[in-house]
């Protein structure tokens, strides 16, 4: 996935915030703050590729691809809270609300959130992927990122601090907060190309897989990197007592599981008769990352 492609998602993302001088200018800032240069882009990356993989254009993809990172760079801004993770560094800079406070904190993420509905439901979206594609996404992304999907893998998350629980239960809450926004990417990017309902599946199974190997290297990387290589403060999850695969069952499992979880995502790409290579090298080499 080239650097080109990037360079167009990120000129995309800042172009959907307000132009402009408001009196509310300081939420505005908060959300650029954010957004602003730090994340790999994992997602929308993730959204251009299966497009392309299903014979679409980048360009049509554009504002699905913004959509999903708007809703992860509010995950994020939650996440890093006090009430939440309480953590003041996120991609390489000091947390949200370390600059701008909990408040606006806060609202930056409520608006970041609900951006991405109205980047998707927007005219421009839907003179790039049509009407019936937008009205898709817009219902996907809802599910992936509510109740069922990563706020409730969040609550999981929360709910398992401090105690014992089962490996089912870490594998749900990491199914939940991160394989459900990979997954919508995956599928977003299909469903902007008009792709078959196989292969949005099979772009749902590589993301649920790669959400889980994803999640899994996090959490190791939590306990084995440094804050500076990581940008974000390394130790958190053992300071909140997290459950995590890693508490669960040590780091040299977990870094089989990665393995394996990649393996899988790469075997999911055998429904496509384009080319996947791009794809499965993304994911192996996610697999491998160090931040
Ligand atoms: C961090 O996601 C949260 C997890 C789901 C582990 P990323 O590692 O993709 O964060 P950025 O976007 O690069 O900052
Ligand atoms: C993923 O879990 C968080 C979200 C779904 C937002 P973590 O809490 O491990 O993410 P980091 O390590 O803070 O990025
Ligand atoms: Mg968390
Ligand atoms: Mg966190
Ligand atoms: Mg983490």
């Amino acid at each position: 996935m080239d650097s080109h492609t990037l360079q167009q998602i990120e000129t995309a993302l800042f172009g959907f915030l307000p132009q402009g001088e408001y009196t509310e200018q300081k939420l505005i800032d908060a959300m650029k703050y954010s957004l602003e240069a730090g994340g790999k882009r994992v997602r929308p990356m993730l959204v251009t590729a299966f497009a392309v993989l299903c014979g679409g254009k980048v360009k049509n993809a554009l504002p699905f691809a913004c959509a999903v990172e708007m809703i992860h760079t509010y995950s994020l801004i939650h996440d890093d809270l006090p009430c939440m993770d309480n953590d003041d560094l996120r991609r390489g800079k000091p947390s949200n609300h370390k600059v701008f406070g909990e408040d606006t904190a806060l609202l930056a993420g409520d608006a970041l959130q609900t951006l991405a509905f109205e980047v998707l439901s927007s005219d421009q979206a839907a003179a790039l992927a049509g009407e019936q594609a937008c009205r898709r996404a817009v219902n996907t992304l809802a599910k992936y990122a509510g109740c069922l999907g990563m706020a409730g893998g969040q609550m999981i998350d929360l709910q398992s601090e401090n105690t014992q629980v089962p490996l089912e239960t870490v594998r749900e809450l990491v199914r939940k907060k991160t394989s459900c926004l990979i997954q919508a990417a995956c599928e977003l990017g299909c469903i902007s190309a008009g792709a078959t309902e196989e292969q949005i599946r099979a772009a749902s199974v590589y993301g649920e897989s790669v959400g889980l190997a994803f999640q899994i290297q996090d959490d190791i990387l939590d306990c084995t990197s440094t804050d500076e290589e990581l940008g974000k403060p390394v130790g958190s999850d053992e300071e909140n007592q997290k459950s995590t695969f890693v508490s669960l069952l040590g780091i040299e499992k977990c870094r089989e599981l990665v393995e394996q979880y990649t393996a899988q995502a790469v075997a999911a790409l055998s429904t496509f008769s384009g080319n996947t290579t791009p794809l499965a090298i993304f994911a192996m080499n996610l697999a491998k990352r160090r931040k």
